[in-house]
């Protein structure tokens, strides 16, 4: 059985994130797919320190947190999806932590030119946004979360963008929502 771990990234536990990471699961249970999910709520974890431990050791980080339980969990999916709300065009502080201890993972490549992963495997990223759709909602997102799947040596294969929150919450378009959703496991199984 394939596992797909999803990185919940919204501040709220039962806001238009969390109720579309529910959608999310049950897609994946229809397809055969294990889900493992990591709420950013229940997970502590310190901000990188650019200490450059890692740059001398392999797949080593000083800080003793919770980012332990995210690598481990990161070497075991087949699938990674990242879910954030938009948060000045970019995702949310509590993620961006989370984005910024994968320095790591880069210095894998960069100083110990071996990878982190060994499985092969896909990304996919779920953007969700208050406002109407505008230009570059999801750009900040999508550079800083495809960087992670690039040093994770995972194609992003999806990227589902959801606009105007603030107008029609998650669920109030849930047959959308599922939609897109089974597109996006397509992709992630093609
Ligand atoms: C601090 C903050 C910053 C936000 N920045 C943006 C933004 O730049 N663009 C946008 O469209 N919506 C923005 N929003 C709206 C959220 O993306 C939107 O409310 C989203 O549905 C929140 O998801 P959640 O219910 O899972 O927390 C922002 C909200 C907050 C609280």
């Amino acid at each position: 059985m394939k596992r797909a771990l999803i990185i919940m990234g919204s501040h709220k536990r039962h806001g238009n994130t969390h109720d579309l990471v529910s959608y999310l699961v049950e897609a994946l249970f229809e397809r055969d797919i294990q889900s493992d999910v990591l709420d950013i709520n229940q997970l502590a974890i310190q901000h990188c320190l650019d200490c450059g431990h890692c740059t001398k050791h392999y797949a080593s980080c000083v800080i003793a947190d919770d980012m332990k339980k995210v690598y481990n969990a990161f070497k075991q999916a087949n699938y990674i999806i990242f879910a954030s709300p938009v948060y000045f065009n970019g995702v949310t502080s509590k993620l961006k932590t989370l984005v910024d201890r994968c320095q790591m993972i880069f210095m894998c490549h960069f100083s110990h030119s071996k990878s982190f992963r060994t499985l092969p495997g896909k990304g996919a990223i779920i953007s969700i946004a208050g406002a109407e759709a505008y230009p570059d909602q999801f750009l900040g997102s999508e550079n800083s979360l495809g960087l992670v799947f690039k040093n994770l040596d995972m194609p992003l294969a999806y990227h589902m963008k959801l606009s105007g929150t603030d107008n029609c919450a998650v669920l109030d378009r849930e047959v959308d929502i599922r939609e897109a959703l089974a597109e996006m496991i397509s992709a992630l199984e093609a």
